[in-house]
């Protein structure tokens, strides 16, 4: 039978916003009810641009037909260690060679004690035991065979390896009946470890707070002053920072995105309740991120009632109080603490002069940034031109310049996926 090549992808290795782009990750199957997720985990590969070479064991045919993954990721499905015609067209050591990570999911007790045991006994335990990229493991099973300390020896004596990861699982309804630990992490988060297994960990033992959004300053209980601010940027920089090892709270204001995976989000509504989880917070963060769009002014004195067209009249005027720079107040108190920590990172949304073009433009942009940075006593100020509609405010890309005391890295446009990473190379070459 013809099987075409699973579609490379643009992005290539090495790119830490889609680290499993072009990677070949081998999808290890055990034989456990899970083995059904096996599929959707292969779409959702394919579909960061991954190429999946599936391997099942005998007792995951029993669950799924090798047909449905062989279609799905468009290779051939290896079962077998002594076939002579697949060991030809596979090769199990070529499969172990050609891996950037071995992900077994599920991961049933048998398959996990081989392992521990450092059995090579079918194709599967073979490839594993071969290959020198990262195994992770999504482990499924009954909730007492999870707690059987016979299991959890071997998980521990696997994770001690330093070459095994896990990832889950998950406490549910399982499919023997039983509540409780061992059902299988979601395909969503089974991937998202993967990336995080191909990504560079140099944010692992650091804490980072980062701030996203806007905020709403309330007239009354519907009206409130705010901004365009979609969060995107915020998100994403969390995003990486997780993906990159780092124990990340997010801070947001009133966004409609959805946290990303092992992020703490905390939600605040104006101004002045960002400035109190900053605060809260600061004292014990490596870096603080502030890329949330905080309102400058808020209205004095909210009505506790809707405004009504009468009161509200042909003409309103408001009276706007300034709100706490909450960046300039962590810059103030980490100088009278005298300490380098965290790290400040303001953002700077400016529209440069109608006029100015190029390298001008880039000037001003600069000279705006660095006005900020001394002001509030950053380290550093990301910098972004937001004059033209969809980029930078709401939209997905954006151009950035990251603006030091004495240097300047102007990063290349892109997605804000892709922006928040090249943020963070400039954070930890300046991280203490
Ligand atoms: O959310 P998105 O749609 O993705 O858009 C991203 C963004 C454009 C909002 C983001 O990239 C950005 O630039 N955020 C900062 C917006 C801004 O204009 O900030 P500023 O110039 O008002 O303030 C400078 C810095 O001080 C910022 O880090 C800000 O968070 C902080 N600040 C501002 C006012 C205030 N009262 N307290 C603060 O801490």
């Amino acid at each position: 039978m013809a099987v075409s090549e699973a579609p490379r992808e643009q992005a290539g290795p090495g790119e830490p916003w889609r680290p499993l782009a072009g990677r070949t990750v081998v999808l290890g199957v055990s034989g456990g009810i899970a083995a059904y997720k096996a599929a959707e985990l292969v779409r959702l590969l394919t579909g960061e641009g991954a190429r999946v070479r599936c391997v099942m064991t005998a007792a995951a045919r029993e669950f799924i037909g090798p047909l449905t993954l062989q279609t799905l990721s468009g290779a051939p499905v290896a079962t077998e260690l002594f076939d002579l015609t697949q060991e030809s067209e596979i090769g199990h050591i070529k499969l172990a060679d050609d891996a950037d990570l071995v992900l077994v999911a599920p991961a049933t007790a048998d398959l996990i004690a081989r392992m521990a045991a450092g059995m090579a006994d079918d194709l599967l335990t073979t490839v594993m035991l071969a290959t020198r990229a990262p195994v992770l493991l999504a482990p499924a099973m009954n909730v007492n065979m999870w707690s059987h300390p016979l299991v959890e020896a071997n998980v521990e004596r696997l994770v001690g390896t330093r070459r095994v990861l896990m990832v889950g699982p998950g406490a549910g309804f399982l499919a023997c009946g039983w509540v409780g630990p061992g059902r299988m992490a979601e395909p969503v988060a089974i991937v998202e470890a993967a990336r995080r297994a191909l990504t560079r960990q140099d944010l692992a033992g650091r804490k980072v707070l980062v701030t996203a959004g806007p905020t709403a300053e309330a007239i009354d209980p519907v009206r409130f002053i705010g901004n365009r601010s979609s969060g995107k940027m915020g998100f994403a920089l969390a995003a990486a920072a997780a993906a990159r090892g780092a124990e990340v709270t997010l801070i947001a204001g009133p966004v409609g995105l959805t946290a990303p995976l092992g992020v703490t989000r905390v939600d605040v509504e104006d101004a002045r309740a960002m400035q109190r989880e900053v605060m809260a917070r600061e004292g014990g963060a490596d870096v603080l991120v502030m890329a949330a769009a905080v309102a400058d002014y808020r209205a004095q004195g909210q009505a506790a009632h809707k405004l009504t067209k009468e009161e509200l009249g042909a003409e309103l005027r408001l009276e706007l109080t300034a709100n706490p720079d909450i960046l300039a107040g962590v810059g103030l108190a980490r100088a009278e603490r005298a300490r380098t920590r965290p790290l400040l990172v303001g953002f700077a949304a400016e529209t440069p002069s109608a006029g100015s073009a190029g390298d001008a433009r880039d000037a001003e942009l600069v000279a705006r940034a660095r006005g900020k940075l001394t002001r509030k006593r950053c380290d550093l100020v990301v910098a972004n031109d937001v004059s033209t509609q969809g980029v930078g405010f709401g939209g997905d890309e954006s151009r950035l310049l990251v603006v030091g005391k004495d240097a300047v890295e102007v990063l290349a446009p892109g997605t804000k996926a892709a922006l928040a990473h090249g943020v963070w190379d400039q954070i930890v070459k300046v991280l203490p």
